[in-house]
């Protein structure tokens, strides 16, 4: 795509005034955001962050927020937090109770009705969105936790002033890994453009290893992109061999974990998710904007 056709795309979006979910691609316009944040909360930081109902105690006591922010800053991700097992069934359980939807379809459905990627009318369903999320205690107590709360501080420069929480199921599916390729955009290399500053805490709720849908990741790609990914529709997607010819091998992380594994990343950076092929996967996503 040259890059008048990329430049025509990029105005019909903001003519749509779709602006928030267009700009935050660019660095400059998130650390331009994160400066005026920053100055706006300065005099009444405190506001902001009561605003947040953080709790008194923390799920992960021994992690340091300004440790965090820099592994964030250079790597684009940071590791170290583990769920207590208690918290992790109650989320699980939590989702297999409650309604799911797909965005763009009506249908509601729960995921004992989703087999090998299908629901009982036939039609494919390849992820199930859990609805209400915010309804489970230890969701909630996840998403007012002083430090992941501190981190995203340290790394945005101001309080969030949205917390978004999003529990979503990815089902074992039968169709080929192109059709799956095609119809569910995270399956590919992609950075978010969530906002116009943002960033997100991830906890697997099912183990995830390479045949159960683990997170893969591009290391320190969060801070510079190729040009033409940072003016292609659908958040950048990008073939593997692009990006891996772009960073080095040695710069792609495969994000291994047992259920209760977590981490904190800037999804600005390229990422995907590989398709579940042994057991539907689960994953909790703290969002902060
Ligand atoms: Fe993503």
């Amino acid at each position: 795509m040259n890059l008048s056709v990329a430049w025509n795309r990029l105005s019909a979006r903001l003519k749509r005034r779709d602006l928030h979910h267009t700009v935050g691609r660019f660095n400059t316009i998130r650390k331009t955001y994160s400066f005026f944040q920053k100055k706006r909360q300065q005099t009444n930081g405190s506001l902001y962050r009561t605003r947040l109902q953080p709790r008194e105690s923390s799920v992960f006591p021994d992690v340091s927020p300004t440790v965090a922010g820099d592994a964030l800053r250079d790597k684009s991700v940071t590791f170290g937090f583990a769920l207590p097992g208690a918290m992790v069934q109650e989320i699980h359980d939590f989702a297999c109770q409650n309604v799911l939807y797909e965005p763009g379809s009506d249908d509601e459905f729960f995921v004992h009705d989703v087999t090998n990627g299908q629901l009982p009318t036939g039609r494919s369903v390849l992820r199930g969105l859990v609805k209400n999320p915010s309804h489970c205690p230890a969701i909630e107590r996840i998403a007012q936790d002083p430090v992941l709360l501190s981190i995203a501080h340290d790394y945005l420069h101001y309080w969030p002033t949205q917390v978004t929480r999003h529990l979503t199921w990815t089902f074992v599916s039968d169709l080929n890994d192109q059709e799956q390729k095609h119809r569910f955009l995270p399956l590919s290399y992609h950075y978010d453009v969530a906002g116009y500053n943002f960033m997100s805490a991830y906890f697997y709720i099912t183990d995830m290893d390479v045949q159960t849908g683990a997170h893969v990741m591009i290391a320190r790609s969060h801070n510079k992109k190729p040009l033409h990914t940072l003016f292609a529709p659908w958040s950048g997607r990008t073939p593997d061999q692009i990006l891996l010819d772009y960073y080095g091998q040695e710069n792609e992380l495969l994000i291994e974990g047992k259920a209760g594994f977590g981490f904190m990343q800037d999804p600005a950076c390229f990422h995907k998710l590989l398709p579940p092929r042994q057991q539907n996967r689960l994953i909790f996503q703290i969002r902060y904007a």
